[in-house]
């Protein structure tokens, strides 16, 4: 962080301009010198200034005028301001348009230092309150991922957690809703309240109902306890409901109300409640073709759309298999062979990163703690990347074949041209691939010829 020094004093008085630049100095900060708001608004506006002192009446902008164009501006660097005995009560106006504080004239530097050092100590706090903030969604338990899309993601959480907007998160299964909802209420206001959350396609469309409105004793046959529904739960944190297109329409058309309206009633009971929530939601499937289909209401999605964020499926996220899979592992101390490694980038994963850690997890068991080699993943893993899809088009086409040297000869060619086709005709990853050595892949391309020279790709690399 860099220091808070630079302090910028504003008065229409030269000798007291003098004044400040003196104290200011002599408490070890760079002072900054203005005549009055304006020519203070130009030097704020060119950023660098950490806390302005300023009078109060100054012909051309006053010091009050000063705080009003500072907060249309979002200028929001503390105020401190200077005025006299008998002007508390404009001290006070000056208050309430934002400033952090005032100090009575005639005062001596350690009036000024106290108050100097409150209001930085305040701009401290929000710096650093700020960056816990962003540390704890960097932290590895969360929001693993550097790629280009993630990173889109964690921008989006950033920019919508401190609103109190509505957000629905979309992505297939297993691609992280729910995690980036637990971002979002971690990074906001509402973080010390509760994170309540709803699984609308796990429970019944009957009892979904009094799961997020509650009922009272009575309400409808077996509601033999009153019960706190979600809503009043979740008041003044955030409502996660999950798989929201699987809620029955007509609840939906209740939910809707109780989000424009910020009230809700429990089942059996006419006494509204006042609820302060912030909602998010989530689905795996696309909502617009939801709304097409009739499983959504078309006003709820607009009311629940207000902000969106898309998870972008692992398949489309390439680069970060490897860090997610260091992510997963970590715990257990263990190491991915990088063959494995390859075969875990190929693969397509419609899980997603939850199929990605329980693959992880079944390897971890089957390597005794040793490293995971490609021998340890699933095999409808092993048979699902290119080169093992080559080796089942072979195995096919060679199956009529006579003898077991052709064969063996027509399944090695065929595995050798899927390779390098793969690594773009880098040998020596193609060797890797195939887990030869290169001298041996060259040798093999010396007695079958090399395929690449019956293909015209130009980039091919050796
Ligand atoms: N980027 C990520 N970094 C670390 N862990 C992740 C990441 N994305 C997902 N996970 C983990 O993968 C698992 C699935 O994530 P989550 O439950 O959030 O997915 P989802 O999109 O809500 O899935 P579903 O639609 O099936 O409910 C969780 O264990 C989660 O912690
Ligand atoms: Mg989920």
């Amino acid at each position: 962080m860099s220091e808070l020094k630079r302090i910028l004093a504003v008065d229409d008085e030269p000798s007291m301009r003098r004044l400040l630049e003196i104290s200011l100095k002599q408490a070890g900060y760079q002072p900054v010198l203005a005549a009055d708001g304006r020519e203070a608004l130009g030097l704020l506006r060119q950023g660098g200034i950490n806390l302005v002192v300023s009078d109060l009446h100054m012909p051309g902008m006053g010091g009050l005028k000063l705080l009003e164009t500072m907060r249309e501006d979002n200028l929001e660097t503390p105020v401190i301001i200077v005025t006299a005995q008998g002007e508390i009560a404009t001290a006070v106006a000056a208050m309430k348009l934002g400033a952090s504080d005032y100090i009575l004239r005639p005062f001596d530097l350690e009036t000024l230092e106290i108050a100097i050092d409150r209001a930085l100590s305040v701009t401290r706090l929000k710096i650093e309150n700020q960056f816990l903030r962003e540390e704890v969604t960097r932290d590895g338990k969360h929001l693993v991922g550097e790629s280009e899309a993630i990173q889109k993601v964690k921008r989006a959480i950033a920019q919508v957690a401190p609103e109190k907007a509505t957000t629905l998160i979309v992505g297939e299964t297993g691609t992280g809703k729910e995690l980036v909802a637990h971002a979002i209420h971690r990074s906001s206001t509402r973080s010390k309240s509760l994170f309540v959350a709803v699984n609308c396609a796990a429970i019944p469309g009957e009892m979904l109902e009094s799961e997020l409105f509650g009922h009272e004793r009575g309400a409808f046959t077996g509601a033999i306890k009153e019960r706190v529904g979600k809503f009043e739960l979740a008041d003044g944190g955030t409502l996660f409901l999950d798989e929201v297109t699987e809620m029955p329409i007509a609840l939906q058309a209740k939910l809707l109300r109780a989000l424009q309206e910020g009230v809700i009633e429990r089942l059996g009971s006419n006494r509204p409640l006042a609820v302060d929530i912030r909602v998010l939601a989530a689905t795996n499937i696309d909502p617009l073709q939801a709304v097409k289909d009739g499983k959504l209401r078309e006003d709820l999605y607009y009311r629940l759309n207000v902000f969106r964020i898309d998870l972008p499926p692992l398949r489309e996220r390439r680069d970060d298999i490897g860090l997610l899979a260091s992510h997963f592992m970590q715990p257990r101390h263990l190491k991915l062979d990088p063959a494995a490694l390859d075969i875990l980038q190929q693969y397509d994963w419609p899980g997603n990163v939850r199929e990605l850690a329980n693959v992880l997890e079944r390897a971890a068991i089957m390597s005794n703690g040793d490293r995971i080699q490609a021998q340890h993943l699933p095999s409808d893993i092993l048979g699902n990347t290119p080169v093992r899809r080559e080796i089942s088009t072979a195995l096919e086409e060679n199956a009529t074949l006579p003898c077991l040297p052709d064969a063996v000869e027509a399944l090695e060619k065929s595995l050798i041209r899927a390779a390098l086709k793969q690594t773009g005709g880098n040998k020596s990853k193609a060797a890797k691939l195939l887990s030869i050595s290169e001298r041996s892949l060259w040798y093999k391309l010396g007695i079958y010829g090399n395929p690449d020279e019956s293909t015209q790709n130009p980039s091919v690399k050796t």
